[in-house]
């Protein structure tokens, strides 16, 4: 899937961006950190308390991003109403901290308001593809999601929020920046730690992509930012949500040409395009369409009341998201596919609720149930295909080092989450994939990685706030898992919590 050559140059189709993160954790890490969340739908706050036994506290607060915003005309728009959530999130959850902050920023003289120590260690998740030059610096690549503010593009997003944050005089500092796939990938290493972490971080919600870790020798293409080369390896954010712009090998349905042209970003992200929650419901959206546009075909229409199980007539309001672009949420092709129930009838009570069809017949729900299934079915059979192509990178399946140990693998996001069976689907498709087969997919262990951007985004704030002593990943998460771990732990300036 062109892994080899995203690693060997850019601009490729794969971007295959080097993360600067060399290692995994284990489980032990411990702290309090802030991490904030940019997906593609929601903006999460939250402090995140690392326990140290694999297990951590999380508070948070999720607002979902205003449309306008997201094709806002400057970035400062955008980056000034995150900082005011983060502002928001602190007064109501940290109020302690909050004001002992502002107080001592007001107090003190030093230039840069208040010292460093003093200082909240935030993790931004920034989940859209960025050009990685350091732990907390990054230039923006492209938007992916919906997301289209010009402005942005080839701008440091930390810098971006940084300064809006500033401007709010809030006691935070940027310490380091995720995409929302390397930040899973910590998260499950923390959580379910084995022998060797997991191996892959993937997130199947309103996008899609996927991180790893690689090998350091496979990495042929030139590194700029400091790294630690100790560990042999570093993790590569794929972004494959632009596996096969040029269409050589993907499916390409005419509502797929369809979606495309009227997307913000044509051409592009092909691939997470047929596979992530954002564009499923718009495929089915204009299926629907194109079958209600057939004069032969009866679909939410009947006859008359005698054709209608419900024994009224079917009719779509005007004002239906059937009829507006992206007006049909993904989230009814899940409620379609846990309704098993003889006459579907919460389905049909979706249809009416969310999408204003009213009086669906049976055979219209049993025909909506049936186009949705084969859409997600198609989904999650591409995305088994990423998989498997990490999975066969890595080499595990065949590396004697490995024998009889699970590749584990954690995901997150909503298709995953909720969609009935979307993992078994994923199982299906991995049996029949050419060098994995029964066996192999045996081996595959996929877990939720719930919450993983969040705790993900604080493991590598912990990280950065040991680098800022000058310490490297490794060393870091190193002496956190040595057995004099607590002494150590002074060594890492970030313990907000503990002022
Ligand atoms: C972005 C990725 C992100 C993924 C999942 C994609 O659209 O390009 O950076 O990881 O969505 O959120």
């Amino acid at each position: 899937m062109g892994i080899g050559e995203g690693l060997e140059k850019d601009g490729t189709s794969l971007s295959q961006i080097p993360t600067y993160v060399t290692a995994v954790p284990n489980g032990t890490e411990k702290g309090l950190y802030m991490a904030v969340d940019l997906g593609g739908t929601n903006f999460r706050v939250c402090s995140i308390q690392l326990n140290g036994d694999t297990t951590f506290n999380l508070t948070f607060s999720k607002v979902a991003i205003p449309k306008e915003l997201m094709v806002a005309k400057t970035a400062q728009e955008l980056f000034a109403f995150l900082a005011k959530q983060i502002e928001l999130f602190l007064q109501t959850h940290h109020e302690e901290h909050f004001e002992k902050h502002v107080r001592r920023r007001l107090t003190q003289s030093a230039s840069d308001g208040f010292k460093d120590e003093h200082v909240f260690r935030l993790g931004f998740t920034f989940s859209f593809p960025v050009q990685q030059i350091g732990i907390n610096k990054g230039n923006l690549i492209r938007w992916t999601k919906g997301f289209d503010i010009p402005d942005a593009i080839g701008k440091d997003v930390c810098a971006l929020l940084q300064d809006e944050i500033d401007k709010l005089h809030l006691p935070v500092k940027v310490a380091a920046l995720v995409n929302d796939t390397v930040g899973t990938l910590m998260a499950r290493s923390y959580s379910s730690p084995g022998k060797t972490g997991a191996v892959l971080g993937a997130i199947f919600g309103t996008g899609t992509n996927g991180a790893y870790v690689e090998k350091l020798a496979n990495v042929k293409k030139p590194l700029s930012g400091e790294y630690d080369k100790s560990t042999g390896e570093m993790v590569i954010n794929t972004e494959w949500g632009s596996f096969d712009n040029q269409l050589n090998v993907l499916p390409n349905t005419t509502w797929d040409i369809a979606l495309d042209k009227q997307s913000v970003n044509p051409g592009i992200q092909m691939y997470e395009k047929r596979v992530s929650g954002m564009f499923l419901g718009e495929i089915l959206r204009l299926v629907i369409i194109d079958l209600l546009k057939n004069k032969d075909v009866s679909f939410f229409r009947d006859d008359n009341s005698s054709s209608n199980d419900w024994k009224s007539t079917t009719n779509i309001a005007p004002a239906s998201g059937i009829y507006a672009q992206w007006g049909l949420d993904t989230s009814i092709m899940s409620v379609a596919a846990a309704d098993n129930t003889p006459e579907l009838s919460t389905l049909r009570q979706s249809l009416e609720s969310d999408l204003h069809v009213y009086s669906p017949a049976i055979d219209d729900a049993q025909a909506f149930k049936a186009i949705s299934a084969a859409i997600v079915r198609r989904s999650a059979r591409l995305s088994a295909v990423a998989i498997a192509a990490i999975v066969l990178q890595t080499g595990k399946l065949t590396d004697p080092e490995s024998a009889g140990e699970p590749i584990d693998i954690g995901v997150d996001g909503s298709l995953v989450e909720h969609y009935p069976y979307f993992r078994d689907m994923i199982y299906e498709a991995l049996r029949i994939v050419d060098g994995i087969g029964e066996e192999g997919a045996k081996r595959i262990r996929i877990g939720i990685a719930k919450d993983g951007s969040g705790v993900g985004a604080a493991l590598i704030a912990l990280v950065a706030a040991g680098m800022e002593k000058s310490k490297s990943t490794a060393d870091v998460l190193g002496e956190l898992r040595s057995a004099s771990h607590a002494e150590h732990l002074k060594t890492v300036p970030e313990k907000t919590g503990d002022n």
